[in-house]
């Protein structure tokens, strides 16, 4: 907690560390009331700093100095400074060795940052800067050390004593203590340094690496979660085969652990050797996750493995390079799930999160580019832009260079720089290298935030036979940056003829046609292209696969739309044929709510889906998809002020419309999933995932009709099956509808027979509070004292308070600011206990711009009473700081 302001760190200001640390000696002893830390550093003078001996400061916070001792020699108090942040020392030569004893306190360690208690078990949160409240260490990722860690407790409350690497020697003392080493033998920085100790059960298992070593697995959870830990074990393996056929990367220790914690403030982290995960992002089976449940186990299980070689063995220089390990690695998992299952789904699902979340953040107060310049505080950069549109440019890049100028680029990134800290210019260098190109211009993907507009026009010359496409790219101001230079935009495409066949692409100049879908570089602020041998006039289908992260403007017809729809022969620019269709309707429904006529819905939107509903090839999940609407959130995005009410409105309207009008196929679509998911157990796989994603959606609209066949479908689904899929869909369906007895009867039910399973509950909690109905606030209000609910476990936070603000549209915004009082209500306690939860959950209250003059100000205040509420973390106060500017 600070009253004065925090500092601002910039890129520009980055230095080389003074001091190294060769070898890094931990001793931990683990007591109910406090835990004594004793580190050993051998140190030498960076050579790469020059000869002279500057005084070494040590980063350290909330940690009680017991001792200091330099070459063997305890300090007396006069020989050293120490402030609440640093420990400072003068070095008598330019090899020497310190160390310190420390006293912490992980038992009230409430921000779970550094070492901290998780019900009755230890564990560390290291990752940006969290090991300073450890112990002094010069806490910064270009500083990397040999690590043995030594651990000692109590024997029968932790029995388990777990560190970085190999266990080198353990043994127990006569008071009922034991104590464990461990040693890592890859130089690694402090935030990748884990420690657990506690009462843990393992699953075991082995995996052969391709050069045939073995590597003994082990998830480790607490004794009640031993029934959920296979599917994050065969994740595991997954991800190990699939990383050394893409990107021949193999795994380095003998030991790989994974340890379930409860209260975990992000997904997961990925120490060496040690992951530690929220237990969220580990544990699943049938009965109590649902399908998205288990996809995002297996992607996070994979991203946080990737993380082995992108980020531990290549590390970050600085944490302003934080995209180098987040973005790539990020891109390394989608590539992961798109191999494990359906590719143009993940695709999808990728592209409707970015263009929803992280387009608002880029035209949002913390807009920032994926390389930032500057930061207060660095856990508020683990963002949607450093993580998610940073793959979105290790993609464009692979786009660019192709899979196999990829591949090379990405051996001689592993290869030139394995056990460094680097930049992101690093990585383009090796790419570069790789490849025989210069992408210097493309680097501007780094330095420059906000969202590009891309305009294209089209001009067919039937005389001449061409087409010419002109492209027009615009990027608007964002915080500290009034202007914006070309980038370089990688542009996928077809053009397609009157009955949807690509044409022969041959841009004037070449000599044969280059395929018939294919690359542009688009890279100056006005370009145009000619293909030539064009026979008739086509339909282009443009940014195919996403394949930049740009808002793309093309004035397509309705009918356009619907036509791509049908024939485009890439599957993502289909379904985003529907979505861009479905948003101008939705778009006409919100000014005929707004100027008070009564609605009516374009019948194209109908025939299109009942079209998709009735194409029994399609890939169930694509139907899924396409039958959803876009969110309310997306609506408000490319909203230029969002009317909150006629969106809800307007996006409802459209729900029952299609439901009335396709209720006979979307019945039989219902009634043939729900029969096979009754016949046959529960399979975690992308045909099953499929087939319940297009029942569960088919039963949302279908409830919309309020018919007693389908409300007896409904409870029917939520009482008669083995999963939480089908369980949760039909709960949350019961929790919208208007039957009161049965809704309140499922949810006293469901909150009974799972009131000991945190993570069903959280479900319980999320389905809730995302209820649009009528008092939405009140019900959050209500469950806030629930006794499963509390506001020290993050996962808790966002399962009530994060769906609310972020789901809740109509309740959150409701006219009186009420909803803005309740969030800035929760930030200003969370602020006193986790800084970090209470800085994520403000979000929303951020993007004030977006509304309304009168729910602006109501917005704002709210802010300000935030900023006016006492002494605030140095997380909260630089999103509501620069929020207000
Ligand atoms: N490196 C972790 C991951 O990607 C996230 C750690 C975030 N930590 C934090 N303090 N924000 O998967
Ligand atoms: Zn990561």
């Amino acid at each position: 907690m600070r009253t004065e302001q925090p500092k601002t760190i910039y890129l520009k200001d980055y230095q080389a560390p003074e001091y190294l640390i060769d070898e890094t000696h931990l001793s931990f002893e683990l007591h109910e009331d406090r835990t004594l830390v004793h580190a050993r550093l051998a140190m030498r003078r960076n050579p790469a700093r020059g000869a002279g001996l500057p005084p070494l400061v040590l980063d350290g916070q909330q940690l009680e100095l017991l001792s200091v001792v330099l070459d063997d020699r305890e300090l007396g108090a006069h020989e050293y400074q120490v402030d609440d942040s640093h420990l400072t020392l003068q070095p008598p030569q330019a090899e020497f060795v310190v160390e310190t004893r420390v006293c912490i306190h992980p038992e009230s360690n409430t921000a779970l940052e550094g070492l901290y208690k998780s019900g009755r078990m230890f564990c560390t949160q290291c990752e940006a800067e969290g090991f300073r409240k450890i112990t002094y260490y010069l806490d910064r990722p270009d500083v990397m050390s040999r690590f043995t860690t030594t651990l000692s407790a109590e024997q029968q409350r932790y029995p388990v004593l777990l560190s970085n690497g190999n266990p080198v020697a353990s043994g127990s003392a006569d008071n009922g203590r034991h104590w464990a080493t461990w040693e890592d033998p890859f130089r690694k920085p402090a935030y990748l340094f884990a420690l657990v100790a506690g009462d843990l059960w393992c699953v075991e298992d082995e995996f052969t690496t391709m050069s045939g070593r073995n590597v003994a697995l082990r998830i480790y959870v607490e004794p009640e979660n031993i029934d959920k830990c296979q599917h994050a074990m065969d994740s595991l393996k997954r991800s190990m085969r699939w990383d050394e056929e893409a990107y021949g990367r193999e795994y380095d220790l003998d030991i790989f652990m994974i340890v379930a914690v409860n209260d975990f403030n992000m997904g997961a982290m990925e120490n060496k050797g040690l992951n530690i995960f929220n237990s969220s992002a580990v544990l699943a089976k049938a009965e109590t996750a649902t399908d998205a449940a288990h996809q995002r186990v297996e992607a996070i299980v994979a991203h946080e493995y990737f993380h082995n070689w992108s980020g531990n063995r290549v590390t970050c220089r600085d944490w302003f390079q934080l995209s180098l390990k987040e973005g790539f690695t990020v891109f390394r998992d989608a590539g992961f799930s798109a191999d494990m299952n359906s590719a143009t789904v993940k695709r999808i699902e990728d592209v409707a999160y970015l263009r929803t979340h992280q387009f608002a953040e880029d035209a949002g107060p913390m807009a920032h580019s994926v390389r930032p310049d500057s930061y207060m505080e660095i856990s508020n950069f683990y963002t949607l832009t450093v993580y998610e549109k940073g793959s979105e440019v290790v993609g464009m890049l692979r786009t660019l260079l192709g899979a196999e100028g990829f591949r090379q680029g990405s051996d001689l990134y592993f290869q030139r720089h394995d056990g460094q800290a680097v930049t992101c210019d690093d990585f383009i260098k090796a790419m570069e290298d790789a490849n025989g190109v210069d992408l210097t211009q493309f680097k501007r993907w780094y330095g420059q935030a906000g969202t590009p507009r891309l305009e294209v026009a089209e001009q067919y010359d039937a005389k001449a036979g061409t087409c010419t496409l002109t492209f027009r790219q615009s990027c608007p101001p964002t915080p500290g940056q009034a202007h914006k230079e070309p980038l370089v935009i990688p542009v996928a495409l077809a053009l397609l003829d009157g009955q949807g066949r690509e044409l022969p692409l041959r841009l004037a100049g070449e000599g044969e046609a280059a395929g018939t879908s294919r690359v542009l570089a688009v890279n100056a602020a006005e370009q145009s292209f000619t293909f030539e041998g064009i026979p008739e006039q086509p339909l282009p289908s443009l940014l195919r696969g996403f394949s930049a992260p740009v808002k793309l403007v093309y004035p397509y017809s309705r009918d356009q739309l619907m036509f791509l729809m049908q024939h485009d022969s890439d599957g993502f620019n289909r379904w985003e044929a529907g979505q861009q269709l479905a948003v101008q309707v939705l778009q006409e429904l919100v000014g005929q709510h707004q100027r008070g006529e009564s609605l009516v819905l374009d019948r194209r939107l109908l025939v299109a889906l009942k079209s998709v509903l009735e194409n029994q090839s399609l890939d169930q999940a694509m139907v899924a998809e396409m039958l959803s609407l876009p969110g309310e959130a997306y609506l408000i995005e490319i909203s230029a002020v969002a009317d909150v009410v006629a969106i809800h409105a307007a996006r409802e309207f459209a729900r029952r419309e299609i439901a009335s009008a396709l209720y006979e196929p979307l019945w039989q679509r219902y009634q043939a999933n729900r029969e096979l998911s009754r016949q046959s157990p529960y399979v975690a796989s992308a045909e099953h995932f499929a087939r319940r994603a297009l029942q569960n959606i088919a039963l949302s609209y279908l409830m919309l009709s309020e018919r007693p066949e389908v409300l007896a479908a409904c409870q029917d689904q939520y009482q008669a099956t083995d999963n939480m899929t089908e369980r949760l869909a039909a709960l949350a369906v019961l929790v919208n509808s208007p039957f009161e007895a049965e809704k309140t009867e499922a949810l006293v039910l469901f909150a009974d027979y799972f009131q000991d399973d945190p993570l069903v509950m959280d479900q319980w909690f999320g389905v809730q509070a995302g209820c649009p109905l009528p008092g939405g606030l009140e019900r959050v209000q209500a469950l806030m004292e629930h006794p499963a609910f509390t506001l020290k476990n993050p996962n808790k936070v966002r399962a009530l308070i994060g769906a609310f603000a972020n789901q809740n549209h109509v309740n959150f915004h409701r006219a009186d600011g009420q909803g803005y009082r309740f969030l800035a209500d929760q930030v200003i306690m969370l602020n006193a206990l986790n800084p970090q939860i209470a800085a994520r959950q403000l979000a929303p209250l951020t993007r004030w711009r977006k509304y309304d003059a009168s729910r602006q100000a109501l917005m704002k205040a709210e802010l300000e009473r935030i900023l006016a509420s006492g002494e605030l973390s140095g997380d909260v106060y630089e999103v509501v700081s620069k929020s207000l500017v």
